[in-house]
C-alpha cells in the first residue's frame, strides 16, 4: 500500500518520514546530552558524590578534568569531600571510564566544573540572570533546583521546572 504510484502523497509522504528519521539519527549522534543514553551507575558514586549535591553524570566532564577533582577532594570547592583510598580509587575509575570525549578548550588546566564548560553555557544560554539569582537557584551547579529527576541522573527537557 505505501508503494501505491497512484497516490502520489503516500511516497511524498514516505519521503518526509525519512528524511525527518535521518535527521534524528545524525542528531542524535552529535548531541551527547539527550537522556537516551542510559545513565552511568556505580553504587559507592552514587553515595558518597551524592551526599553534598547530585552525583554529577561523569560524560558531562573530560577523564582529564576528573583526575583533576579527585585529586583534590581535601580541598573541595571549599569543602572537605575527602575519600579513602580504596574509595577514591574505586570513584576515579569509574569516572574517567564513563567521562565525556569532548575536549575542553582552556588555558591549560582542566576545568574543574561541568558549569564552566562551553557546552553548560550554551546548553543554558536560554536561562535568563534573574533565574540564576533565584534564591531558590542559588548556584547553577545545583542542577536539581530545575531538573527535578536529576537525582536519577535524568535531565530530560520534559522534566525541568524552573524555579518561580
Ligand atoms: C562535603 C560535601 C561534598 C562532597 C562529599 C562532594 N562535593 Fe562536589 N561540591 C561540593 C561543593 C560545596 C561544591 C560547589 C557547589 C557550588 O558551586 O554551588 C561542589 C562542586 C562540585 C563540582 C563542580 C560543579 C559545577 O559544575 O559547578 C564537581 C564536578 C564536583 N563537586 C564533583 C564531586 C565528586 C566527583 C564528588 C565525589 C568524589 C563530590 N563532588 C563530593 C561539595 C561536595
Ligand atoms: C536554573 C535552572 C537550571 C539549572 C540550575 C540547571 N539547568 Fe540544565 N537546563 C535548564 C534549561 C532551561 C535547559 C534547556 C532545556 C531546553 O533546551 O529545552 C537545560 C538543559 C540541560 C541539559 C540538556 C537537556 C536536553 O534534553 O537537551 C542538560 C544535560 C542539563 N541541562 C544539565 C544540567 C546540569 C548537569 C546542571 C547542574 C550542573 C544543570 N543542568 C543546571 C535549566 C537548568
Amino acid at each position: 500500500m505505501l508503494f501505491n504510484t497512484k497516490n502520489p502523497f503516500r511516497i511524498l509522504g514516505l519521503a518526509v518520514l525519512l528524511s525527518g528519521a535521518m535527521i534524528s539519527a545524525v542528531h542524535a549522534e552529535d548531541d551527547d546530552d539527550n537522556e537516551r543514553v542510559a545513565p552511568a551507575r556505580n553504587a559507592l558514586w552514587q553515595t558518597e558524590c551524592g551526599a553534598c549535591h547530585v552525583a554529577f553524570p561523569p560524560r558531562l566532564l573530560p577523564a582529564e578534568s576528573w583526575r583533576a577533582v579527585m585529586s583534590g577532594l581535601d580541598k573541595h570547592f571549599g569543602s572537605d569531600a575527602s575519600l579513602d583510598p580504596a574509595a577514591a580509587r574505586e570513584i576515579g575509575s569509574f569516572l574517567e571510564k564513563n567521562a565525556g570525549r569532548e575536549k575542553h578548550k582552556t588555558t591549560g588546566k582542566p576545568l574543574l566544573r561541568i558549569t564552566e564548560t562551553r557546552w553548560f553555557k550554551r546548553e543554558h544560554d536560554e536561562v535568563p540572570a534573574r533565574t540564576w539569582n533565584n534564591p531558590k537557584v542559588k548556584s547553577a551547579a545545583n542542577c536539581a533546583a530545575c531538573h527535578t529527576q536529576a537525582e536519577s541522573g535524568n535531565y530530560s527537557e520534559h522534566n525541568i521546572r524552573i524555579p518561580k
